[in-house]
This record gives C-alpha cells, sequence and structure tokens, in this order.
C-alpha cells in the first residue's frame, strides 16, 4: 500500500502528466487535489496525444478510478468538453471517475471576472483566465457554490441566479464591462452543466479513507507548481491554490500521517508562463530559443509561449524543503541534447552576498550564479535505459542529486509512455 503526492517542483509544466500516467499502471486511485481547468496535463500514448485539464491523468489506465478532490475548482463546461474529448477515444470513465461533493464550481462569471481584473490591475498576473482565482476568493469567503448544491437543484438555481447577478453589478459597474454577461441565457446553461456532474458526485473523502483501508495504491496529482504557491510562491505571481503537498492532505481529505512518499517532478531546465520573477530566464538569446523549441515549450491550455532558462538548483532546493520531496523524477532530459555546455544555477547574489537560500519574496532581486558543466551533445530522445545514458548525461542527473540530497528515481527522455528511464 502506498499513498504518493505528485508535486510539480518549479512554475508548473513540469510534465507531471506524462508521469502520473506512466505511476498509474500500478496505481488503484489517482485523485486531483487543487487548481482547475488552468492546468493542461499531457499525455501521449502510442502517438496520440491527450491533454487533461480537470480529469486526473489516472483515467486512460482502465483499472484505475479517479477522484477530482474536494480542494479543485471545477468548471462544468470544461469538465463536460473533457469527458467527450475521452469517449471520442473510446476511454470509458463510468463508475471510474468521482468528484468530491466539497469542491467548488466555477462559473461563467468567474471567467468573466478573472479577465476583467487582469486588464485593470497595472502588472497583470498573467492568469490563464479559467476563472481560478475569482472561484477560490468565493471558496474561501464563504460564498462558494458547491457540488453539493448541485443535489438540490432548487437551491442551485438561486446560488446560481444569485452568483450571476450579484457578479454582473460588479463586471458593469466596478470594470466598465459595458457587455457584462447575460444572467438568463447563463442561468440555463450553467444549471444544465452542473447537472452533468451529478452521476460523478460522492463523498471522496471517506471513500479514499476507506481505500487506504483496504491497502489500496493512491496518487495524489499536483497541479501547477511549487513556486505558484499561494503561500510559499512568488506572491502576487502565483495560482489560487497550494499546489505544495500539504494542499494534497487538505485537497482530498488525507491526513499527512498517511502518506508514504513525495516525488517531486523537475524539468531538466526552467520554463515559466505569465509574469513574475524567474532568475534563470534566458531572454532573447540562442539558450532560450533552444529550450523554446525543442522542449515545445506553449502552454497546453492558453497556448502562449513558455519563459525558458537554466535549471535553478536555488529554486529546487526551497521546492524540495517546502514540499518534504523524497524523490525526483527528472523530466525532458532530452531537450538539452544539443547544448556543449549546460549551466545550473547554484547560488544567488543578493544584497552583494552570496546565498544558496532562495528568498521568495526578492527573487526578482538576485542575480544567479552558475556552474558550468559538460553537455552530451548526442541524442537520447527515448532512451529507456540508465547505462546507455552519455556520461556527461549522467553527470548532470549526480550533480543534481548531490545538490538537493534526493534521489532521481526516473528519467523521462520523450513524451511518450515508453521514453522513461526508472534508475
Ligand atoms: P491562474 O491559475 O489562471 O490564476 O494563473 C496564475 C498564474 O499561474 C499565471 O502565471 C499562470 O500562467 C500560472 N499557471 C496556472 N496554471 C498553470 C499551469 O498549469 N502551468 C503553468 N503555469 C500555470
Amino acid at each position: 500500500m502506498s499513498v504518493a503526492i505528485i508535486v510539480g517542483s518549479q512554475w508548473g509544466d513540469e510534465g507531471k502528466g506524462k508521469i502520473v500516467d506512466y505511476l498509474s499502471e500500478n496505481t488503484d486511485i489517482v485523485v486531483r487535489f487543487q487548481g482547475g481547468a488552468n492546468a493542461g496535463h499531457t499525455i501521449v500514448l502510442n502517438g496520440k496525444q491527450y491533454i487533461l485539464h480537470l480529469i486526473p491523468a489516472g483515467i486512460l489506465r482502465k483499472n484505475t478510478e479517479c477522484v477530482i478532490g474536494n480542494g479543485v475548482v471545477i468548471d462544468p463546461i470544461a469538465f463536460k468538453q473533457e469527458i467527450n474529448m475521452l469517449k471520442e477515444n473510446g476511454v470509458d470513465v463510468n463508475g471510474r471517475l468521482f468528484i468530491s461533493e466539497n469542491a467548488n464550481i466555477i462559473l461563467p462569471s468567474h471567467k468573466a471576472i478573472d479577465i476583467q481584473k487582469e486588464k485593470k490591475i497595472s502588472i497583470a498576473i498573467g492568469t490563464t483566465g479559467r476563472g481560478i482565482g475569482p472561484a477560490y476568493t468565493d471558496k474561501i469567503s464563504r460564498e462558494g457554490i458547491r457540488v453539493y448544491d448541485i443535489k438540490n437543484e432548487s437551491v442551485l438555481r438561486s446560488k446560481i441566479q444569485n452568483h450571476l447577478e450579484e457578479s454582473n453589478l460588479l463586471l458593469k459597474n466596478y470594470y466598465n464591462d459595458l457587455n457584462g454577461i447575460n444572467v438568463d441565457e447563463e442561468l440555463e446553461k450553467t444549471f444544465e452543466h452542473c447537472k452533468f456532474l451529478l452521476p460523478f458526485v460522492k463523498n471522496t473523502t471517506q471513500y479514499l479513507n476507506d481505500a487506504i483501508g483496504s491497502n489500496k495504491n493512491i496518487i495524489l496529482e499536483g497541479a501547477q507548481g511549487s513556486l505558484l504557491d499561494i503561500d510559499h510562491g512568488t506572491y502576487p505571481f502565483v495560482t489560487s491554490s497550494n499546489p505544495t503537498s500539504g494542499g494534497a492532505c487538505t485537497g482530498a481529505g488525507i491526513s499527512p500521517t498517511k502518506i508514504n512518499k513525495v516525488i517531486g517532478i523537475t524539468k531538466a531546465y526552467c520554463t515559466r508562463v505569465g509574469n513574475g520573477p524567474f532568475p534563470t530566464e534566458q531572454i532573447n538569446n540562442e539558450i532560450g530559443r533552444t529550450l523554446s523549441q525543442r522542449g515545445f515549450e506553449f502552454g497546453s491550455t492558453t497556448g502562449r509561449p513558455r519563459r525558458c532558462g537554466w535549471l535553478d538548483l536555488v529554486a529546487l532546493k526551497y521546492s524540495v524543503m517546502i514540499n518534504g520531496i523524497t524523490e525526483i523524477v527528472l523530466t525532458k532530459l532530452d531537450v538539452l541534447d544539443e547544448f556543449d555546455e549546460i549551466k545550473i544555477a547554484t547560488k544567488y547574489v543578493f544584497n552583494n552576498e552570496k546565498t544558496d537560500v532562495f528568498p521568495v519574496n526578492d527573487c526578482a532581486a538576485v542575480i544567479p550564479e552558475y556552474t558550468t558543466l559538460k553537455g552530451w551533445e548526442k541524442n537520447i530522445v527515448g532512451v529507456n535505459n540508465f547505462n546507455a545514458l552519455p556520461i556527461e548525461a549522467k553527470n548532470y542527473i549526480k550533480f543534481i542529486e548531490e545538490y538537493v540530497k534526493v534521489p532521481i528515481t526516473i528519467i523521462s527522455t520523450g513524451p511518450d509512455r515508453k521514453d522513461t528511464i526508472v534508475v
């Protein structure tokens, strides 16, 4: 029996989808515990690409059950689209996909407010526009609509109506959005979309804890990344949930004493999408362009180009600390194939002093110091045996392990399930 938390250790887009799918083979239940349809977890199976925004990446394994936990904010429209996409691809979700009664619902008004807020603030956060921040705002202020409310049609209808009317006042009068939202139209549509969730609704907290009692294997699948954490990330340029391991416990209703391991998914370099500090970013240069092109670094939810830079071990050590990461999965190692030299940030200069402590509130002001390692300049795409890696790639892996003092247990060398090395 094992309960493993999987977190992104950087700014998201570390390749969590592929790894969750890979590890799901021997897993009974996969649980999403935070975020919403802002995520885009990509899985490539026999050359076919699947992008999942809300549904756990375990869904492609027919014997694995999947749970959307209480910590998630669910957009019923995105959910329905994803179910349809899976159906079209012959993936049967019946009887093996459940949604927590305590999860909160994203309404069209949340998305409209998200977009208007971004236009109004002086430095935009660069959100995905999926209504995440406004939906969590309502949850925390105890004004959210919960999945449980779907069970009672009249309660649901009146809650949606109140919410849409109130949001419309805000949109029209504060954000000067002249069109606002058409309350009558959106009310009917949202009501129908919410009812679509009903067959999936379950007391997932009890279900998951019963499963732990029956020695099932469970993966708690994080979305986004640790440095986007609302409490521990580069605030305010963060998402509105806790993608760190603590968020897995609250977002699924599983006690910390039941967790056996915390797996940190780490890309072999760094990317960030949206605004906010990024110490090792390579702007307008060949390095950034190579990482972007070879890594195909475009958002899987919004299509936006991702900012690219060298691996940052100061930030990774911080992530290991706040999550209690017990093992690392290193992804996209093959993207570094062409470099003759590879840099890794091992220290920052901050206030004229060297430090290896990540100054989370001041990291826009640091200058990274790098250690340069020799590149392997060989094609390792699809290599699935550790011994077949060039010595320079092995040295890169060892350097990371020694710095953060955590073993690297899996290495990904391509998007497909089979492009994976178990160390
Ligand atoms: P939000 O989560 O849409 O509110 O966006 C807040 C910040 O998190 C923005 O910088 C987004 O680009 C970033 N973000 C949200 N979801 C993801 C993700 O799945 N991968 C990477 N960045 C994300």
